[in-house]
Formats: C-alpha cells, structure tokens, sequence
C-alpha cells in the first residue's frame, strides 16, 4: 500500500454524526491500551496521526481518517479498562454494536489481542457481534515483541481456545519490529476490495 496522503476526518458516537463519504472502510477494535491506535500508525507510517497513550481508555469515540481519499480506517474505543467512567463504559458497548450493523461500508474489522492476555467476555461478544452482523474479521495477536519467538506457540494457545479460532487465522504484529505490516495491508486491501 502506497499512502499517498492521510486526515482526520471526524469522531463520532452514532450513526447521525458519522461522516457521510461513502468510501470503504475498516475499523480496528479491541481491549484498551491493545494497541489498535499505534497499529494504525504503523499502517501508515504517520506516527501522529491517530493519538496513543500508555493509559488505557484513551480513545472513547469512533474517530474517522480518511486514506488516500480512497478508503477510510476508523479507531473504535477500546472495552475493559477500570478506570475508564462508568458513563463511557456503559455507552461502549451500543456504540460499537451499532456502528457494526448500521455502517454499511464498513467492509471489515481487524480485532487486536494482546499476545499476554487471555481473551474476556468483551472480545468474544465483539466475535460474536461481527459474526452476527456478517462482517469479515481480521484477528491479529499484537506486542509479539513482548514474548520470545519460541514461547509463541504455547502463549498463544489461550487465545486460539477462548476464540476458537485456528493460529492460521490470525497475523502477527509488533509495532516495534513492524513485523506483520504487510501482511495485515494484504488482508486489510482484500476486504476493501482494493
Ligand atoms: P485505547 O485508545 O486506550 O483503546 O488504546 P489503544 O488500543 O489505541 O492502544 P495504543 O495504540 O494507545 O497503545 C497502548 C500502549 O501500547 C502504548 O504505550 C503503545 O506504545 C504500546 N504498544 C502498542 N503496540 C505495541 C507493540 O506492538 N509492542 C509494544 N512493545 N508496545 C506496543
Ligand atoms: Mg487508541
């Protein structure tokens, strides 16, 4: 993917205030502080281009950026920290449901889990949710720079058991290393039908 230009375009809470471009799209879910905004960065080598924090809950909107003008990629908040309010915590989870049924060119989601932690209720509803509403799901196990290459297969065995997804379903990813960038763009270019 060659990213000629990037822009923000807007945040949004529900589907009256999304942007009315009708440009495919993906969207990139999962646990506060997993790394779906730094993921996005990478993506495009812009490394302000969506905010990152090391506290979690940082992104409490769907906010909305515009890729080459030809396809837009949206940071969803993430679900399950604590501290986060538990106004914010209460709207989360209509929020991302209604944007997963209503947004009709959304064409996929990349579903981000942390290669430490093992997946809770709120993953798997987000599972359950995309396949209820048939949306094609891009699993990534993200910060594999946090494990040694020889204990992945046994870290990540959890995940594969709580999702019940196969290892070939997922990519693997480090913002550090940037491995796994281009294969995440092949599949992320596939779902857009680019
Ligand atoms: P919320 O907006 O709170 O939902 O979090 P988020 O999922 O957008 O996480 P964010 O991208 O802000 O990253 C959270 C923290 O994890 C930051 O300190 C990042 O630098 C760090 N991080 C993200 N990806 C990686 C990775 O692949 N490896 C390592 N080591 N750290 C990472
Ligand atoms: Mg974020």
């Amino acid at each position: 993917m060659i990213i000629r230009s990037t822009a923000f375009i807007k945040s949004a809470t529900h589907p009256g205030n999304y942007p009315e471009a009708s440009l495919p799209e993906v969207a990139f879910a999962g646990r506060s502080n997993v790394g779906k905004s730094t993921l996005i960065n990478t993506l495009v080598n812009r490394r302000g281009l969506v905010r990152t924090s090391s506290t979690p809950g940082r992104t409490q909107l769907l906010n909305f950026f515009d890729i080459n003008g030809e396809f837009s990629l949206v940071d969803l908040p993430g679900y399950g920290f604590a501290k986060v309010p538990l106004a914010v915590k209460k709207d989360w989870g209509p929020m991302v449901r209604t944007y997963l049924e209503r947004r009709e060119q959304l064409k996929g989601v990349v579903v981000l889990f942390d290669i430490r932690r093992v997946p809770r209720e709120e993953d798997l509803d987000l599972l359950d949710w995309l396949e209820e509403f048939e949306v094609p799901t891009i699993p990534v196990i993200t910060k594999v720079d946090k494990i040694s290459r020889n204990r992945r297969a046994a870290q990540v065995k959890p995940i594969l058991e709580a999702t019940g997804l196969p290892l070939e379903a997922f990519s693997f990813f480090s913002a550090l290393s940037k491995e796994g960038r281009e294969d995440i763009w092949e599949r992320i270019e596939d779902a857009l039908e680019l």
